[in-house]
């Protein structure tokens, strides 16, 4: 194979699940959507001969070198994988990689840089990848982070399209009948995703029958979601994302943080709010149409550390 040394970047969004989070785990349907005001990227340039390959993680202040880090190190792996993919020995580069996407609050930080550095990477060996192929190498890194991903985070950020995802079938891209706006509220208490999925999992063993009826319904309410999201009518999401919220709550993934959060955005004028992503920290997401500005403030006064507006349409848009 071929190599080329020229410079290369690639950058990869953040995303937010709309529905289904938790229960895509266990084989019922989700939504996620890009979030391109936030991004990684990843910028490989060439290094002097014998140097090896040294990943940069500005954002960490830290270094790592593939012939000295840790197996499970998420960084360095997904560099192997890489270079295993494309048949190549290690270069002599150096790998930069910066995020805007803040760290465990469930916007996909470290799938998106694992995209961006997997991206870089294969185009500056002179191996580009298609979209399924990185997709899948990141979905081996989301193991290291997450135990047991359910796919969802390395689709909707490799593709950066609004995404309809079950595990095991055909994902399916969504069209969109009518932009409409979500905002995300960070609470300022970092997720933990591993943690939150494990202790689901342990309830989820002691009372099966409880948790499957939940899962259940969380997939008709993604179902339902994609009929309004693709016909129009946005404004219904948001009683599906407040019964989204309390069946989150019953499987023991929210925080009196996040609850807080998702009282505040509907007192405030929201039509809808959820927690979104693993829980037990992160952030909220609210389904807003008017008076955007005024239920951003009070969230922030209320708590919330930052928040952020997305528009989901179907353009790949902020690029
Ligand atoms: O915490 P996040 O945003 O990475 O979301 C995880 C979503 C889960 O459904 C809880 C886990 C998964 O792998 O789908």
């Amino acid at each position: 194979m071929s190599t080329n040394h020229a410079t290369r970047s690639a950058f990869a969004p953040g995303k937010v699940i709309l529905f289904g989070e938790h229960a895509v785990v266990y084989g019922q349907p989700a939504i996620a959507v890009p979030v391109t005001q936030v991004k990684a990227s990843a910028t490989v340039t060439p290094a002097s001969p014998g140097s090896g390959l040294t990943i940069v993680a500005s954002d960490l202040g830290a270094d790592f070198r593939l012939d000295t880090a840790p197996p499970d190190e998420p960084l360095t792996a997904a560099a192997r994988l890489t270079l295993f993919h494309c048949s190549t020995a290690e270069p002599d580069a150096t790998l930069t990689l910066r995020s805007t996407i803040p760290i465990a609050s469930g916007l996909g930080s470290g799938t998106a840089v694992s995209t961006a550095l997997i991206r870089a990477l294969a185009e500056f060996l002179g191996c580009p990848m298609e979209t399924a192929g990185l997709s899948a190498l990141v979905f081996e890194i989301e193991k290291i982070h997450h135990g047991t991903p359910s796919g969802i985070d390395n689709t909707v950020i490799a593709y950066q399209k609004p995404v309809y995802y079950r595990k095991g079938t055909p994902y399916e891209f969504l069209e969109i009948g009518e932009k409409f706006s979500v905002l995300i509220a960070y609470s300022g208490m970092p997720g933990n995703t591993r943690e939150a999925v494990e202790g689901v999992r342990e309830r989820w063993q002691k009372e099966p029958d409880r948790y499957n009826q939940i899962f259940s319904r969380i997939g008709e309410i993604s179902q339902e979601a994609k009929v309004i999201i693709e016909t129009g009518n946005p404004d219904h999401l948001g009683s599906l994302m407040n019964e989204n919220h309390e069946l989150l709550q019953e499987i023991g993934v929210s925080t009196p943080e996040l609850d807080q959060l998702v009282f505040e955005a509907r007192n405030a004028g929201a039509l809808g709010a959820k927690l979104s992503g693993g829980g037990l920290g992160g952030h909220i997401i609210a389904l807003v149409k008017s008076n955007i500005d005024f239920i951003s403030g009070e969230l922030e006064k209320k708590g919330a550390i930052s928040t952020l507006i997305t528009p989901v349409t179907n353009r790949n848009s902020n690029r």
